[in-house]
């Protein structure tokens, strides 16, 4: 018998992005584009260096606005799933990209922060940046030299909207996890949070994850291949008569 769904969670990380030309973060030299993670992505790190920790981000920004890299395969059946799918479709990603956006997706969580946003240490008051963020840069909230700093959820930090995220996770049954390591919690548990709900998991990555044995469904390859003929199936099922 197959299968219909009525509310989808998708999970997505960097392996989504990997053939738009964005580095996924756990090489097997373990840094993150040359850099030790904790020295980029830690607020002990921002504290210490807050210029390297800039100059990164910046570096990161110059190449997302870049003409080279565009959403691929992957992230536009997504949208296709959210347009045609007759039920909820939410994508919650751990990539602080836009590809998803620009991809046409709507329903985005954007779990870890967003590279086109900074925000004000002072007043959490969040502002768009497509240039670069610099240490002498002042705020426009509070006037002062500092309290800038890109808008992404670091090490030790506390994801963002964590309460919808559970909520839709509770109330889904099918959960997908794309291209993401398993290595990073919560994101990680997802799949535990999902099935003890009743769902459906299925895990599309180029390898199995750290939490390969938590899903009930695996299909490795790399996502440009498994994700559109994934999102093939459901909607054929969803939309048989
Ligand atoms: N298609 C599908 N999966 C791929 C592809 C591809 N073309 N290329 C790589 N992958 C897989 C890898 O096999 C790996 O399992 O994507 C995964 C990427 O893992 P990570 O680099 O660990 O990225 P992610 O899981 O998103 O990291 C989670 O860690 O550093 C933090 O905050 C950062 O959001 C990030 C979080």
């Amino acid at each position: 018998m197959v299968q219909r769904y009525n509310s989808i969670v998708i999970l997505t990380g960097a392996g989504i992005s990997a053939e738009s030309g964005i580095k996924t973060f756990r090489a097997s030299d373990g840094l993150w584009e040359n850099y030790r993670i904790e020295d980029v992505a830690s607020p002990r790190g921002f504290a210490v260096n807050p210029e390297l920790v800039h100059r990164f981000y910046n570096m990161r920004r110059r190449q997302l606005v870049s003409s080279v890299i565009q959403p691929n395969e992957g992230h536009e059946a997504l949208t296709r799933l959210q347009e045609s799918f007759p039920g909820q479709v939410l994508i919650v990603t751990q990539n602080i990209d836009n590809l998803h956006k620009r991809a046409g997706s709507k329903d985005i969580i954007h779990m870890h922060g967003e590279l086109l946003k900074m925000h004000c240490s002072a007043s959490g008051k969040i502002y768009p940046i497509r240039g670069d963020i610099g240490i002498l840069d002042r705020c426009d909230c509070c006037d002062s030299v500092g309290t800038l700093r890109p808008h992404v959820v670091w090490y030790g930090e506390t994801p963002l909207a964590m309460d919808k995220i559970y909520y839709a996770l509770e109330n889904c049954d099918l959960f997908l996890s794309i291209g993401t390591s398993g290595n990073v919690y919560p994101a990680a548990g997802f799949v535990q949070v999902a099935r003890s709900g009743g769902a459906h998991s299925v895990e599309l990555n180029l390898e199995p994850s750290e939490v390969e044995s938590a899903f009930s469904e695996k299909i490795y390859g790399p996502a440009t291949r498994v994700v559109p003929a994934f999102v093939d199936r459901i909607i054929e099922v969803a939309t048989v008569v």
